[in-house]
């Protein structure tokens, strides 16, 4: 990894930001996995570190490339990808924009499932993933100082985002409307609001680098705030 600046905003500052759809495994050929692009997630690592922050991205499989000056960590599953984010501990800064599914298959068959011929389905019992923003919000000891998280949602995005800013104890949601109409999931741009506590800003309709570059500065306005 090359370092972009010598120095900047966030100089000194160490950042996680997961990405990406995650992919949940069925059996050695079949997975779960959602339209995530990872475009946000890898443009707000880029946009991070073009203000001198030391971030890791852990991302889920997605056809971006690597965005310069960040160590990536490229897993597939849920687990594994908040395995990695524990193992990014600590970190002044954690930015959830990962796509993650929520659910997986309860117990990955490992040899190819095959049709039985008697027209009987596969029974495929389903559990809930850990929830890698819930988590970092709610660490013991190495809660990152500055926790944002995403909301993606398809109506209600204020109502239903507030709620969840809540719920996962995060400081801040970015909430985007990603019904089918706005194009958002694997489009350029993003309409999003910003929720944090008793606050929620509206920003317009952005490219997800304008989107990302606009939140990093955010942050970096914040964590200067913090230490004053
Ligand atoms: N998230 C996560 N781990 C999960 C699920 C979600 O880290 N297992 C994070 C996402 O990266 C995002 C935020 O939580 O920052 C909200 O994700 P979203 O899917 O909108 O919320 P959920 O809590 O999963 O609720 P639902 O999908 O039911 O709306
Ligand atoms: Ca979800």
């Amino acid at each position: 990894k090359k370092r972009l600046t010598g120095s900047g905003p966030l100089t000194g500052k160490k950042a996680i930001v997961t990405s990406g759809p995650t992919h949940e495994p069925i059996d050695p050929v079949r997975y779960i996995a959602n339209r995530s692009s990872g475009k946000q997630g890898h443009a707000i690592a880029a946009s991070l570190a073009k203000l001198g922050c030391d971030v890791t991205l852990v991302s889920g499989p997605t056809q971006e490339p690597a965005p310069n000056g960040v160590d990536l960590i490229k897993i597939e599953s849920a687990r594994d990808m908040l395995q990695a984010c524990e193992n990014a501990l600590p970190a002044d800064i954690a930015v959830c924009a990962a796509a993650v599914a929520d659910w997986r298959v309860d117990i990955e068959a490992d040899q190819k499932l095959k049709k039985d011929g008697s027209g009987q389905m596969p029974d495929l019992k389903l559990a809930e993933n850990p929830d890698i923003l819930a988590t970092l919000s709610q660490h013991k000891d190495k809660r990152p100082s500055l926790v944002v998280g995403f909301a993606a949602e398809t109506e209600k995005v204020i109502e239903h985002a507030t709620a969840k800013r809540e719920r996962k104890n995060c400081d801040w949601i970015v909430a985007n409307d990603v019904s089918p109409s706005t194009g958002t999931f694997g489009g350029n741009e993003n309409t999003v609001h910003l929720i944090a506590k008793n606050q929620c800003e509206d920003w317009p309709r952005l490219c997800k680098s304008e989107v990302a570059d606009r939140l990093a500065q955010k942050i970096a306005d914040h964590m200067k705030e913090d230490q004053e």
